[in-house]
């Protein structure tokens, strides 16, 4: 398996489980087959619900022998209720505590949007803290006492857009190493990779699927299927093989991590077997003029009547 490398000679595995949307219930059995099948990075966070879960299935897997600790990658996320300094080590202790491990591999600053304490989502605008109240800057003293503390071992961000990179990057001691953001054909973001990769960032690609599992909430109706896109079909016969390993290959071959949710153990085994899917240059191409441009998690949710935050502040 590819991986990426990371600072302390650490290597992240190309291609991860994702637990977004994996219900409590279904996660458990998810990952521990995940771990049987070799998958050697899962990607969590609390805002999923569904940690604990996570970390029953790490957690036996580990006693039976599957794996070692050490061989496995764990991601998880600040939520945005968490920003202020003083609450992302708590926040981090509950996680922890939840996937019953010492210690991240990464620990991401999830949204570049600060809430209350103890709000998941915001129902109002009196649920909101505006970036200038809590900034950046000050939640990124947080994640850094969690690496001096030895919490974790890599800190980095999601939903981030170039600038905010760069002036984070400008502006803290121990640099961000990743940011997780929505990657796949309808939405290639080559900029972002190509400033994030100068700028000594990787990336990971969420929703590299197309997500077609979003509670009704935050889907559309009239959103175009990725995995159905003749494109993507066409590639998957000539490389024998499905449409989604297509879309996984598609993120390995442009460096960065994927992380396909399933809680299917046909489809997560399918998936991790991406790997082994050879694309030519052409076939990359021919992806690459999939279009159009389609951001299937917008984050009109922060950008309600009310908020502080505005859909074209969040990705420029
Ligand atoms: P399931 O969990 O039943 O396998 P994303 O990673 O972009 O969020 O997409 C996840 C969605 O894609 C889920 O509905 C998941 O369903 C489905 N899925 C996962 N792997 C595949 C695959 N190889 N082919 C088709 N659908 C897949």
């Amino acid at each position: 398996m590819k991986t990426l490398n990371f600072s302390h000679n650490d290597k992240m595995p190309i291609i991860g489980l994702g637990t977004w949307k994996s219900k409590p219930g279904e996660v458990y059995k998810a990952v521990l087959t995940a771990l049987k099948t070799g998958y050697r990075h899962i990607d969590c966070a609390p805002i999923y619900g569904n940690e604990k879960e996570v970390g029953n299935a790490i957690r036996d897997a580990i006693k039976a022998g599957v794996l070692t600790r050490k061989e496995l990658w764990v991601t998880s996320k600040l939520w945005n209720d968490a920003h202020r300094k003083d609450d992302v080590i708590p926040a981090l202790r509950k996680t922890l505590s939840d996937l019953q491990l010492d210690y991240l591999d990464l620990f991401l600053v999830h949204w570049p949007v600060a809430l209350q304490p103890g709000v998941m989502f915001p129902k109002g605008s009196d649920d909101f803290l505006s970036l200038s109240e809590v900034p950046v800057a000050e939640t990124w003293q947080g994640m850094e006492a969690a690496v001096d503390q030895g919490l974790v071992r890599h800190i980095g961000v999601s939903n981030f857009k170039l600038e905010r990179v760069k002036h984070l990057v400008e502006n803290s001691r121990i640099k961000p190493e990743m940011n997780q953001v929505e990657l796949h054909p309808f939405l290639p973001q080559d900029e972002l990779l190509k400033g994030c990769k100068e700028l000594g960032l990787h990336l990971t690609a969420y929703s590299p699927l197309g997500s077609k599992d979003r509670s009704s909430a935050i889907k559309k109706d009239d959103e175009p299927l990725l995995l159905e896109h003749p494109a993507v079909k066409k590639v998957a016969e000539k490389r024998d093989c499905t449409p989604g390993q297509v879309l996984i290959s598609w993120a390995v071959h442009r460096g960065t991590a994927v992380i396909p949710k399933s809680t299917n153990a046909g489809r997560i085994a399918e998936n991790l077997n991406a790997a082994k899917v050879e694309l030519s240059v052409e076939d990359i191409q021919f992806i690459a003029q999939i279009g159009p441009e389609y951001r299937f998690v917008d984050g009109s949710f922060w950008a309600m009547e009310g908020s502080p935050y505005t859909l074209s502040d969040l990705w420029g």
